[in-house]
């Protein structure tokens, strides 16, 4: 059999494990990698994986060389804010005199001033703006990746949003799973109509569901946003016109949302850096898979990060994702992330891999297609600048891919490449 692609000559190939459910605890701990392999490709699927000694009998049209390097599955984003008008540098200068942020956002900042700037600009624009950020995520080595809504907060505007995720997803080589955020904060004009404002929210899951504009749905359960009473309500109603649930959790104060995201048998529940320790043994006990972002932690400035450790001590799934949003997390580079989840979340480099690509997978429904290199499975792998998996957290803040493959198509390639 002729093969469409060969990657020989593969340093160290990382072969995270796929199980039907989420990676937990122990699991977590363990990383197969095979030394001095190759993998073929045929028709965008892994057609072959073996030695490099074994792959000199492989023929096929196109053979890349790795050079001894670090192959891993194509990284999969289970969070990201990607469509988005504006941005929000000013609100710089105010973190850092200090104003809290939701007291930003109690002030008609924050999201909100990117819900305005959303508000204004065109399906074009919203799609052009979409588009640098996907393929700025992409060249960092993401090959499937979720994007909500939630700079809208009302029909228009994110009926708007979901249908440019829908364009990018049709229109990239990527794979984006859609989230709807309709309650992602209370506008100006509902303010004391909070529930109003959440039944408005709720009267558009038909219509999303009839265009297939959303697999998922999420809510923003905080103080000053939505209560896990609200949530809970939000929660029912997506589930009952059959969409999958995630929540914003316990990312600032500990109301329960992580407790009520397993109650919900949500696939995920996010944030969960101030998750209470019944919360983590409940999430210990579920599928429900804890995605954590450090880097949202590290960009709002704060000391405390959410209790990694604990949860997969405790035998939890752990994911890790950017945020990449224009407020509490500005960055489309994922490879940072994994090392903040080094530094602070005290993961070790086995555990950032399989929440960067199996469990970032399980995140978002998509471990059938995504998270791990297989015979028959999409062909979305990622050829390092790198000898070693331990490579990619260590050496922080700048991009380590040569070449990103989306099922066996280069998505991304750098012409250079370093010696080690
Ligand atoms: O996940 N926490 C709520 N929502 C986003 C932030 C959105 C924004 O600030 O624009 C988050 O961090
Ligand atoms: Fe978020």
């Amino acid at each position: 059999m002729r093969h469409d692609v060969l990657i020989n000559n593969i340093g160290q190939l990382l072969l995270p494990k796929n199980t039907e459910t989420p990676l937990k605890g122990e699991a977590m701990k363990q990383l197969e990698t095979m030394e001095n392999a190759a993998v073929a490709i045929s028709g965008g699927k892994v057609s072959w994986l073996g030695s490099h000694e074994e792959s000199r009998q492989k023929e096929a049209d196109r053979v890349i060389d790795a050079e001894g390097k670090l192959v891993s599955p194509g990284l999969v984003d289970p969070h990201t804010h990607l469509v988005f008008g504006g941005s929000r540098e000013e609100e710089m200068a105010l973190k850092q005199a200090g104003v809290a942020y939701l007291d930003i956002l109690k002030q008609g900042g924050g999201i909100l001033s990117t819900v305005q700037a959303t508000r204004d600009a065109s399906e074009e624009e919203l799609f052009e703006k979409g588009k640098f950020h996907l393929e700025r995520i992409a060249s960092h080595g993401v090959t499937t990746m979720e994007a909500k809504s939630g700079y809208g907060l009302d029909k228009k505007t994110e009926l708007k949003q979901l249908k440019v995720v829908k364009k990018l997803n049709e229109t990239s080589k990527l794979d984006i799973t859609a989230t709807f955020l309709g309650p992602h904060a209370i506008p100006e004009d509902y303010k004391g109509r909070e529930d109003a404002f959440l039944d408005e929210m709720i009267g558009l899951l038909d219509e999303i569901k009839k265009k297939n504009l959303a697999q998922y749905t999420d809510i923003f359960c905080e103080t000053g946003v939505f209560t896990t009473e609200q949530s809970l309500r939000f929660m029912e109603a997506s589930k009952e016109k059959g969409f999958g649930v995630k929540i914003h959790a316990d990312e600032i104060d500990p109301l329960g949302g992580t407790e009520l995201a397993v109650d919900m048998d949500a696939v995920s529940a996010d944030h969960l850096v101030a998750a209470s320790d019944a919360g983590i043994s409940k999430l210990a006990d579920s599928s429900t898979v804890a995605v954590l972002l450090p880097g949202t932690t590290f960009y709002l400035g704060k000391d405390t990060y959410a209790r990694a450790r604990k949860m997969i001590d405790s035998g939890a799934a752990v994911s890790l994702a950017t945020d990449f949003n224009p407020g509490s997390c500005v960055t489309e580079n994922l490879q940072l992330i994994m090392s903040i989840a080094a530094l602070k979340l005290k993961m070790t480099p086995e555990e950032i891999w399989n929440a960067a690509t199996v469990n970032a997978a399980h995140a978002i429904g998509m471990e059938k297609q995504a998270g791990t290199i297989e015979i028959g499975k999409p062909a979305d792998i990622v050829v390092w600048d790198a000898p070693n998996y331990k490579y990619i957290p260590y050496h922080y803040g700048v991009n380590h891919t040569r070449t990103v493959m989306k099922n066996g198509e280069v998505v991304w390639e750098r012409a250079d490449s370093h010696v080690f």
